[in-house]
């Protein structure tokens, strides 16, 4: 279970980053050309929404089986001393959770604009602010926060 869920997680976080850079790519194409807010930019903003909260979902049931995460809460003295231990337990989660939010925010208000000009723009600022926080809380390997692989 756990293992499948590293897999997953791993994975879908490319997923997360390919829909979030298209979104962007269009949003900042279609503000800049005036161009008409099509059913492809609504389904691109939709779908890039809910990758997000699917990888939110995978999230957090691998946040309750990780034995890093249990670690953590169970020798809090101790696993507060050691970065890996912090970041997964705190930032990892902190810093995705606000970048979901925003993602979710930037698609509501994006959905609600009357001009496909504001349509545009509004994706364009909020899913690129997110697309900054989820890059830095990713443990990438050259992280200087956590590494974990590209690839499981
Ligand atoms: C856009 C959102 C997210 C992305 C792109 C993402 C990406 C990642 C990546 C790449 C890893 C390393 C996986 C590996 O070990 O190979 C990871 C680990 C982890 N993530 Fe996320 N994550 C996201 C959101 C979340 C959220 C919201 C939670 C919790 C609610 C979460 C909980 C965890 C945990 C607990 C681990 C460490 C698992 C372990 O090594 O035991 N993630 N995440």
């Amino acid at each position: 279970m756990y293992q499948t869920l590293t897999f997953y997680h791993s994975i879908f976080r490319w997923l997360v980053l390919a829909s979030l850079l298209y979104s962007i790519y269009r949003a900042y194409k279609g503000y800049n050309s005036k161009a008409v807010f099509t059913k492809t930019d609504n389904a691109v903003r939709h779908w890039t929404a809910t990758i997000a909260h699917i990888q939110l979902v995978i999230g957090i049931i691998l946040y309750s089986q990780s034995p890093i995460i249990k670690y953590f809460w169970n020798n809090f003295k101790d696993a507060v001393q050691n970065l890996d231990t912090v970041f997964f337990g705190l930032i990892h989660i902190a810093l995705m959770l606000t970048a979901i939010i925003l993602i979710t925010i930037g698609s509501a208000l994006s959905k609600r604009k009357n001009t496909d000009n504001e349509k545009f723009k509004t994706m364009l600022v909020w899913f690129s602010i997110s697309l900054i926080i989820i890059f830095i809380a990713i443990p990438w390997p050259f992280s200087p926060l956590a590494n974990r692989p590209y690839f499981r």
